[in-house]
């Protein structure tokens, strides 16, 4: 059975930068593991695993503070294991943690990512821009938002 908790450790963090540093969009958008580990290393971020009682199968980077509070840097499922509804799950449980404390989830999908994009549109996340170049010369990152409502009135939960 998959639970979703904190990441622990880290024979857990350099398993999570070798499964995205192994797939696109990382490779594409050449971040090496190096890259990947620092990011799930980065303490202003929060990383949960979605593992079963063998290993872990896929993460989510959330930033819950700054410009965009409530964006998911990251998520990312294992090969072997995606199309299973590990993503659905890592999403379902992210927003709810953000949706407590702000009324926005933001996120980025590269330009080239058709099906993570179709996946964020299914789940009512709408195009907020495109960020021409951003990352890497030729792609694009396009912010989408999911949101249920202004931030004025909005009353977050303890
Ligand atoms: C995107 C991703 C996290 C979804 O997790 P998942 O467990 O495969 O997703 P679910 O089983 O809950 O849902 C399936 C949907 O995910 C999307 N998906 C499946 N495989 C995918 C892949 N290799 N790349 C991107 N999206 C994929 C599709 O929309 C799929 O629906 P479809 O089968 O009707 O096309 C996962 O596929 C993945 O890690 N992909 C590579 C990394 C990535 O693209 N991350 C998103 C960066 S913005």
């Amino acid at each position: 059975m998959i639970s979703i908790r904190p990441i622990a450790g880290a024979d857990e963090e350099s398993r999570c930068a070798g499964m995205m540093a192994a797939t696109d969009p990382w490779v594409t958008l050449s971040r090496g593991y190096d890259q990947c580990l620092s990011s799930i290393r980065n303490r202003e971020r929060e990383v949960y695993v979605a593992a079963d009682a063998a290993a872990v199968r896929g993460l989510i980077i959330l930033s819950m503070t700054g410009a965009f509070a409530g964006y998911i840097q990251t998520i990312c499922v294992d090969a072997e294991w995606r199309g299973a509804g590990l993503g659905t799950q890592l999403l379902d449980w992210a927003e709810e943690r953000i949706f407590r404390r702000w009324p926005n989830v933001f996120l980025c999908v590269s330009s080239f990512n058709g099906r993570a994009r179709a996946l964020y549109e299914r789940r009512g996340y709408e195009l907020v821009g495109e960020l021409r170049d951003y990352l890497v010369d030729g792609y694009s990152e396009l912010l989408m938002r999911k949101t249920i409502g202004p931030l004025q009135g909005f009353v977050p939960k303890q």
